[in-house]
Parts: C-alpha cells; structure tokens; sequence
C-alpha cells in the first residue's frame, strides 16, 4: 500500500483512520510510523541499544565496503563519523574549501557562451563532482583521473535504485557494475597518497590507525554524501527561486548588499551573512527532502505520547518511520505548506521551531545527524551566490516533477533554463 509517489497521500489517510501512530506490513515488516516532531525524541536521541539502524542500511555496504559505515559494528562506525566530522565541520575546516570552490566554479561557468540554454541538473551534476573530487580528494587526484572518478561514481550511484536497495547481492547487472565501481575506486585511491589526509591521519580511541581500505571507503561514502544529495538540492533549489518572483528578488536584493559590503570578496565570513540564499537552501530540502523517509529498528519496546495525549506502546522487533516528507508539510507547523516560502525560516517566523527540536529534520536529528550540513550549505552558496551574481537566468522549461523511481528522489528529467551573462551591480 506505500507508494512512495503517494507518500503524503498515504500517510495522511492512515495518520486520519488511525492516529499518529500507526503500524502497517510492508515486505514482512511491521512497520511503524511515528508522526509529527513531538514523538521523535527517542527514534532520534534513543541509544544504539535500544533503537538503530539495524540491518536497514546494509545495501550500502556493497557500494562503501565492508571496512566503513553500515560493514562494521556501531563502535568502529561512531568513531569514523568522528573522523569525518574532525575533517568536515569545525569551521576552520570549512574555511580552507571555498577559496578551491570559488575556483572551480569560476573555471567550470568560464565555459558557458554569452548566454545560450542549459540542464540546470546535469551542469550542477558535473560542477558537484569537480568541488567534491577537488575538496574532498585534492587538486592533484582532481587533476589527474576526474573522468575516470566520473565513470565510476555514477555506477556506484545506480546501486541507489530500488532493486539493488531490496537485493543488494542478487546477480543482476547494475549490482555487479557497482562492484566493479567499487573495487576499481578502491585502487584509484589506494594508489594516491595525500587522499584526505585527515582521514589517513585518524587515530581510533585505542590508537590504532585507518587501514587503507577503511580510507578508501570512507571517501567514496562522503563523495556520495557530498556529491549526489547537493546536485538534488541545488536543482530543486534553482526551479523554485526561477519561478517564483518574490524569492528571486530576494536573493538578488541580499547579493547587491553583500556586494555593496564586501566587494567581489567572498570567503567563510561572507558567505555566513547569506541568510535569504541559506532558507532558500533550507526551504527547497523542506519542500524535497534527499531522504523522504527515515528508518529505525526498535531493540527494546518504548513508548510515545501524541500532542493529543495518547500513549502507545512500540514494541521490540518494530521498524519505525519518521516519514520527513510529511513531517516537514504539516499545515499546523508550516504556513501553506506546498507555497516555496523561505521567509517562513526569517527571525520573525521560525516555523522549524514550532514543533521543538525535531522539526526540521532534512538532515536528521540528534545522534544520527548529518555530519555535512554546513559543508553542503557552504557548498550551495557559493554555487547560487556566483551564478546570482554574474547570470540572468530563467526558467524555460515546466517546474519538474519529482522523479521516485531513485532513493534519493530527484527532479523528474531535464530542469532548461536560459542564462545571459550579466555582472550584478551593488544596490
Ligand atoms: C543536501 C545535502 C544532504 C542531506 C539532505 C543529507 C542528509 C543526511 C541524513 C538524513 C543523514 C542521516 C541518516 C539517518 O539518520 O539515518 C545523513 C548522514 C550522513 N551524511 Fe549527509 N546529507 C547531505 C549532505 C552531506 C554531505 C555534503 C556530506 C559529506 C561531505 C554528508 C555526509 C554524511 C555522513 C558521513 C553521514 C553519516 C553516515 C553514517 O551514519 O555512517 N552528507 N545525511
């Protein structure tokens, strides 16, 4: 009964006949959903004993390897969530990435004509991969096999797609060009020596150092972080601002400032005082979530209490759902919902906190949340701020569906826009 096009659809009914809590068999499982941010506090904060991923994630094994993420127990896993947090948050860490961002995206648009009509999906696709490969790999890797890296990334890419999701290890051809992405990416990185030095210099609590295979797969598993999840979200981000009036304006009228301010300099600082561009960011991930729906397995029974005061009891051996789709529509929290609003996020608003901590949850919450969010909304900024400053853009073709035939749903087909060349002046 759960098709994820009619995801909203079909949990309102449900959340309608049943309340907000509400069990339902999918493919064996008793899966139950958790709805609304009041009753999240222990699917996102509950320890890993008591609640986890389980065996939810094990696709990704195959695609990482056995060595990181969901291939390894949650002791080993937390840690390496640390040493990608060490490498990617602290914000003098971020720092270092914009100056090599600001580059590739001046030289990657130097290649744009006067003006002329682009995929807005495919040249972000292209520009991510080149900022991911340069930040998260180095220049010299960057340099040398970028094609190469483009190739095979996109293979293991397609072991997002549902069959591989449901049948990781079936003998079916995009599985094993996966695993032959997988392997041929191992040795492309083995053989490179200052990949990620950070990760390569990461201690575990014990003192022992990464294995090379550790490394390895930690880089493909942020490269897909990093990569895929922002194309989807400077797309998305794209249509909306280029079809609606008032939040192009917006976001324009913020640059001409910034300008005024600043000059052509941008750096951490600058980027810092975008805040109309970054809930423009936040509210394209509210409209489109990369990951619609968040997956739990309950190892000890727990109980919930709704905003209308019913209790239930979770037992152990549930799945539980946080369908972040629905969560971040829900008209009781979010103004007019389905209307592209960034202003709802602006200080006299805040609807991400009507609902307590667990709101806003694009990126998830608590224990579990996502280690690159200040890089993808770096990242993101610097892309829009440049094209904001030096395009007139336009949307030509019509505001695209949403394409759920993939794990992380995207923008259906090709998003046309035509661009001109055209320096922004200071207000
Ligand atoms: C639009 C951009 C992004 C979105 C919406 C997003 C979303 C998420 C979500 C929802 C989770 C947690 C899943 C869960 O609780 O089960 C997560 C985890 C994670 N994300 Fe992101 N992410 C984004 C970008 C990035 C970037 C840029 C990186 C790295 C460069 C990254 C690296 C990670 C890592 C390493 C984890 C933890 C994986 C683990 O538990 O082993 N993400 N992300």
């Amino acid at each position: 009964m759960l098709s994820t096009k009619g995801l909203r659809a079909t949990v309102d009914d449900q959340r309608k006949r049943m309340g907000s809590v509400f069990t339902i068999r999918f493919f064996g499982l008793k899966l139950t959903f958790l709805v609304g941010p009041e009753i999240l506090s222990h699917f996102y904060q509950g320890v890993e004993s008591e609640i986890s991923h389980g065996n939810m994630l094990d696709f990704m094994v195959p695609m990482f390897g056995k060595e990181v993420g969901y291939g390894v127990d949650f002791t080993t896993r937390y840690e390496q969530i640390r040493f990608y947090s060490d490498a990617l948050t602290r914000p003098s860490k971020l720092r270092v990435h914009v100056d090599p961002m600001i580059q590739e995206i001046e030289d990657y648009l130097a290649k744009w004509g006067q003006d002329g009509i682009i995929d807005l999906k495919y040249e972000f696709s292209m520009l991510l991969m080149l900022i991911s490969s340069r930040c998260l790999l180095g220049k010299e890797v960057r340099n040398k096999m970028f094609d190469e890296i483009h190739t095979l990334f996109n293979e293991l890419d397609n072991g997002m797609r549902l069959s591989s999701v449901m049948f990781p290890y079936a003998p079916i051809p995009v599985n094993r060009r996966r695993d032959r992405a997988h392997s041929k990416l191992s040795e492309i990185f083995t053989e490179i020596e200052d990949v990620l030095q950070s990760l390569i210099d990461s201690k575990y609590k014990n003192g022992r150092s990464t294995t090379e295979r550790e490394v390895t797969g930690m880089i493909m598993l942020l490269l897909f972080g990093g990569k895929h999840t922002s194309t989807v979200a400077s797309t998305w981000t794209g249509a909306h601002l280029l079809s609606s009036a008032k939040s192009l304006t917006a976001v324009v009228e913020e640059q001409k400032q910034i300008i005024q301010k600043y000059g052509d300099r941008v750096d951490y600082n600058v980027l810092s005082e975008m805040n109309t561009l970054h809930c423009s960011i936040k509210e394209a991930l509210r409209m489109h979530p990369p990951a619609a729906i968040n997956f739990r397995k309950v190892h000890k029974n727990f109980t919930v209490k709704t905003k209308e005061g019913h209790e239930y009891e979770i037992p152990r051996g549930h799945t539980v759902a946080s369908p972040i789709l629905f969560n971040s529509n829900l008209p009781h929290i979010y103004k007019d919902p389905d209307v592209y609003d960034p202003s709802r996020f602006g200080r006299e608003r805040q609807e991400d906190k009507f609902g307590g901590k667990f709101t806003y949850a694009a990126f998830s919450c608590g224990r579990h949340t996502c280690v690159g969010e200040a890089y993808t909304y770096m990242q993101i900024k610097v892309i829009w701020s440049h094209l904001l400053r030096n395009f007139e853009l336009k949307l030509i073709s019509p505001f695209p569906e949403t394409d759920w035939g993939k794990l992380v749903p995207e923008p259906k087909g090709k998003v046309m826009v035509s661009y001109k060349r055209q320096l922004l002046p200071s207000t």
